[in-house]
């Protein structure tokens, strides 16, 4: 759970879920519970707020102590109240029968330029993409962004030659700590802040405002909407126009994540939502994770046609780690694009290898290399105790693992062992690892102490080369180059991009697309960083959503996203099959990156959309607001909505599932099925034609899948796409074969 930049250490994750424990009156412990009531009944926020006094007041015994335990209401969006209670006090309150669920709010913390181009969206004036051209670059959109807050005098956040807000907009410039009415523009419309409930301690090196500390939110926020700036660049490199992927729509600054890494819970996240319900926002853009159970807020803003995306985290490329997976949202997993940032080690026996690094100061100069070699071997990692009593003052340290590790947390050891290294002395670093994506850890390197990545091959070659030198061996490391296009093999899922199936529903597929997330560069107070992360992919997706958003403005956040999943890619521009980082490599599947890689230009015009009424979703919806065992035993699957995707995860007879789809393309046109069966298991499609017209812009059909192998299986993948020459809609499809009567046949 979090704040999706893999700058966060992965460790923290671990300690997120103890909940806020206090001591009640009675010396029973209270926490922080969520109550929700549902939609709005009451009109006046002010009688919505009343009213649930009213109810606490019930439980608590007096209006005193129902206001003194209250931290947030939902009022606008959706009815229901933040609140320190014991949990006897919860138990009771959901027996109120206007109450739908009682649940303990969690706790949050945390976890370009070249990017755009390489969607196809190019800023070029002469020639601007088809898509940001007839977006109007998104100008009358309005994006939401809950995270840690902006920094308003970013270059990015520019408003110069914004016409008015639009009158819709019922937003607030909420003034705190360094953040006066002046901080809102044309460009920062909104600007709201949630700390009830946060801790002291980490509020207390914070604005107490909208205003960001940590970068994190006005990264994420410049990548969905920042205007465009000219030669942004990190210390040079990644140098070009920095911008977002609408780049005139407007921003809604919803700061909900406080302190270093951003900590948060659901009940600030919600009072955020619900907020942004209020005021009129187009788009939600979360770069953190939701538990499911709080997930209600979601549904509510997209059934008020808000579309929310959601960052599917940074766990991959471990299966069924995908966070915010509701049917509703947009669940984005992060890709990394065509740049690189080759950085050249020169070895004193003349031999020269490659790393990555963001290394920009080259004093050029040969400097010793060392690595332990206590115990006859490398230093796992460079511990302090390897280091210790040795004399690395002024060398370059190679750090080597030992051994494949499990669970990959590369940023966890690369921090620890650069922080090793410089309390020894050592004057460079070279970093070997599994898989290249702890890039952007290397940019908080001081100034002239170069910090390298290189593959565990590449490390262990330095490694041979000073057990072999009697000499002195020597290293130089050169500043790192930008590459990009041809020489990068792009776009790849990234390893630390979450991975489906979801837990909590296992009959969809999620994540639902994959966007750029690793190596960013965008906004961080007054200049610019490079971050990586599904956070990152997020807001592109969001900036992707207010293009369409401005050239759809009735299509539902379900159309919008159907457009998204049907038109994404599968292949690179080679034909080549995209790729999953992670142990070991593969071709990409579903569970990777959902319907592919997200290619905005087509995604404007899909040719036919899989809509769904937001009602739908309330039949799904019971088993996410109450426990286990309340939950409707008859439950329909979840694969029967009428999403973008097809996820059968126990299929044992065969299973006729229906689809409809809206012809969104030119009027007449005639599409033909194309299915790609996953193994194992037949698919038919009835009817095959389509034939659409004037009269007829809505067809459905049905989706026949047969088991044909006897096995317990692990799923397998396959797709249907409609087709009609110029459009091709193509929807993945995943089944899982179960035998029912396995263990009678043993016997
Ligand atoms: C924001 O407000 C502060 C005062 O609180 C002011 O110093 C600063 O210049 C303002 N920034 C912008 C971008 O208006
Ligand atoms: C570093 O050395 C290389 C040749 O080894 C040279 O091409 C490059 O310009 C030097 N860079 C700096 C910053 O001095
Ligand atoms: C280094 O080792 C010495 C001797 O074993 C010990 O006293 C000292 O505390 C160690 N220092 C660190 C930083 O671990
Ligand atoms: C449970 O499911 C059945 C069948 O779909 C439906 O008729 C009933 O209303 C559901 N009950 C609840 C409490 O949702």
């Amino acid at each position: 759970m979090g704040l999706y930049s893999s700058r966060a250490p992965l460790a923290s994750a671990l300690v997120l879920c103890l909940c806020m424990l206090f001591l009640g009156v009675h010396g029973e412990s209270r926490r922080l519970y969520i109550v929700y009531l549902g939609d709005v009944k009451h009109g006046h926020p002010v009688d919505v707020v009343a009213s649930h006094h009213d109810l606490l007041s019930n439980v608590l015994g007096s209006k005193e102590d129902s206001l003194a335990s209250m931290l947030h209401n939902y009022k606008h969006g959706f009815s229901g109240f933040a609140a320190m209670l014991t949990e006897d006090q919860a138990t009771q309150l959901a027996d109120f029968p206007e109450v739908l669920s009682v649940q303990p709010s969690r706790r949050y913390t945390a976890k370009t330029t070249r990017s755009w181009d390489f969607l196809g969206l190019n800023l070029n004036h002469q020639m601007p993409s088809e898509l940001l051209h007839s977006s109007k670059y998104g100008e009358d959109i309005i994006i939401g962004v809950i995270d840690t807050g902006i920094w308003p005098e970013s270059r990015s956040f520019n408003d110069e030659g914004y016409g008015h807000v639009a009158a819709r907009w019922k937003g607030e410039c909420q003034v705190g700590q360094g953040w006066d009415r002046s901080n809102c523009s044309r460009k920062i419309i909104g600007a709201r802040f949630y700390s009830a409930g946060i801790d002291e301690e980490i509020l207390k090196d914070e604005y107490l405002s909208a205003r960001d500390s940590d970068g994190h939110g006005t990264h994420t926020a410049s990548t969905a909407a920042g205007s465009v700036v000219e030669a942004a660049s990190f210390h040079g490199l990644a140098a070009g126009a920095a911008r977002g992927g609408a780049p005139r729509a407007r921003i809604a600054v919803y700061k909900s994540l406080w302190g270093p890494g951003g900590h948060g819970s659901s009940a600030t996240v919600l009072a955020a939502i619900d907020d942004a319900i209020h005021d009129g926002v187009d788009v939600l853009s979360l770069s953190l994770a939701a538990p499911g159970e709080n997930s209600f807020g979601a549904l509510h803003a997209v059934q008020k046609g808000i579309t929310v995306v959601y960052a599917a985290g940074n766990d991959g490329p471990i299966p069924q780690t995908v966070e915010n997976t509701a049917p509703w949202v947009i669940t984005v997993a992060a890709s990394k694009v065509d740049r690189s940032f080759p950085t050249a080690i020169t070895l004193g026996n003349k031999q020269q290898i490659v790393g990555q690094s963001l290394y920009h100061q080259g004093k050029n100069s040969s400097r010793s290399i060392f690595t332990s070699l206590q115990d006859g071997g490398p230093v796992l990692r460079c511990t302090a105790d390897a280091l210790n009593g040795t004399d690395v003052k002024g060398k370059i340290v190679l750090c080597l693992p030992l051994e494949r590790p499990l669970v990959q947390m590369p940023l966890t050891f690369f921090s620890v062992a650069l922080q090793n290294v410089l309390d020894a002395g050592g004057s460079g670093f070279i970093f070997a690892q599994y898989e290249l994506d702890a890039l952007d850890a290397t940019a908080d390197c001081e100034e002239g102490f170069p910090c390298v990545l290189v593959d565990i091959n590449t490390g262990k070659l330095i490694g041979k080369y000073i057990d072999g030198t009697s000499s002195s061996p020597m290293a130089k490391i050169e500043p790192a180059r930008t590459i990009t296009g041809e020489e990068v093999l792009a776009p790849k899922v990234a390893s630390f991009s979450s991975r489906g199936p979801s837990t909590d529903f296992a009959d969809i597929i999620k994540p639902d697309i994959a966007a750029p997330g690793s190596n960013i560069i965008a906004a961080k107070k007054n200049s610019y960083a490079i971050l990586s992360g599904t956070s990152m992919a997020t807001p592109h997706v969001a900036g992707i959503v207010a293009l369409l958003k401005a050239l759809h403005p009735k299509w539902s956040p379900a159309a919008i996203k159907s457009a998204i999943v049907t038109t994404a890619s599968v292949t690179d521009e080679r034909g080549m099959p995209i790729l999953a980082e992670g142990l070991p490599r593969k071709v990409a599947d579903p569970f990777d990156y959902g319907g592919g890689h997200i290619s905005p230009n087509r995604a404007a015009d899909p040719g036919l959309i899989y809509d769904i009424d937001p009602r739908d979703y309330n039949y799904f919806f019971g088993c996410i607001i109450t426990t286990s065992a309340s939950c409707n035993s008859t439950w329909v699957p979840a694969y029967l909505l009428n999403l973008p995707s097809i996820s059968v995860p126990d299929l044992r007879y065969p299973v006729t599932i229906s689809r409809t789809v809206t012809n969104v393309g030119e009027v007449d046109a005639v599409y033909h099925a194309a299915i790609e069966s996953p193994a194992g298991v037949k698919v038919e499609v009835e009817p095959s034609v389509l034939i659409f017209n004037a009269a007829n812009k809505v067809h459905t059909f049905k989706v026949k899948l047969s088991p044909v192998w006897r096995l317990q299986g692990s799923f397998t993948f396959g797709s249907l796409t409609w087709y009609n020459g110029q459009k091709s809609v193509r929807i993945p499809i995943a089944a899982r074969i179960t035998v029912h009567d396995l263990f009678a046949e043993v016997a």
